[in-house]
């Protein structure tokens, strides 16, 4: 059984929709760099073992990231998922978790990496809007897609709206991509991802239009 470690920092509503969805890998961990993040009190609720590393008490990203990785080994994690973690990851902790390590950008990767995707999108007067689950590489927002969850922007849509549509999105495709690890039915490749035995070059999309 695929063992998950969860990096949040904040509410962790994605969190709960893995807690909720019937996963089969288990949550073995859930670590904040935030002792106040909401998402530790949902882990405890779920019975799920937490740890807060706070970043400020330790000298270098280097320093904080060495004892996160610990962490990680003594909770035996396969698999790392990153949901609303703020913290820029080490180019060492990256390389030692490549290929084990998912998050999930609330944008259409390759576009809007960074920060205030909505407002962006909005800005710019895209039709098309969403979310991305790729795998994390040193260079932000930018390792392999897995997934995206697709939306039509409407005419009344602002960044509050958008957010909470994107999240709903989210919702429904990091469970899917985490689940489709657990059970082995999605499987790494250079050059794109094995979807139900086919390789598909692009990431998986689920259109909510
Ligand atoms: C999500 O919007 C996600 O795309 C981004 O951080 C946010 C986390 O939200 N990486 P929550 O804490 O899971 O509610």
């Amino acid at each position: 059984m695929i063992k998950i470690a969860v990096l949040v920092s904040g509410n962790g509503s994605n969190l709960q929709a893995l807690i909720d969805a019937d996963l089969s890998g288990k949550i073995v961990g859930v670590l904040s760099n935030k002792p106040e993040a909401y998402a530790l009190t949902r882990a405890q609720q779920a019975k799920i073992a937490t740890a807060v590393i706070e970043h400020k008490q330790y000298p270098s990203r280097e320093a904080f990231d060495e004892v996160m990785h610990q962490q990680l080994l003594d909770w035996e994690a396969d698999l790392i998922v990153l949901a609303g973690f703020m913290r820029i990851l080490s180019k060492k902790f990256v390389k030692a978790w490549e290929g084990k390590m998912l998050n999930i950008h609330p944008s259409l990767l390759p576009h809007y990496k960074g920060m205030h995707t909505h407002q962006r999108v909005l800005n710019t007067g895209d039709i098309l809007h969403g979310c991305t689950v790729h795998y994390v590489t040193a260079e932000l927002d930018a390792g392999q897609a897995l997934a995206q969850g697709v939306l039509r922007v409407s005419h009344q849509d602002n960044a509050t709206t958008l957010a909470e549509r994107v999240h709903k999105l989210e919702h429904l495709i990091y469970p899917q991509v985490v689940e489709w690890i657990c059970s082995g039915t999605l499987q790494p490749a250079d050059t794109g991802v094995y979807y139900h035995g086919k390789l598909m070059h692009e990431p998986v999309q689920f259109c909510k239009f």
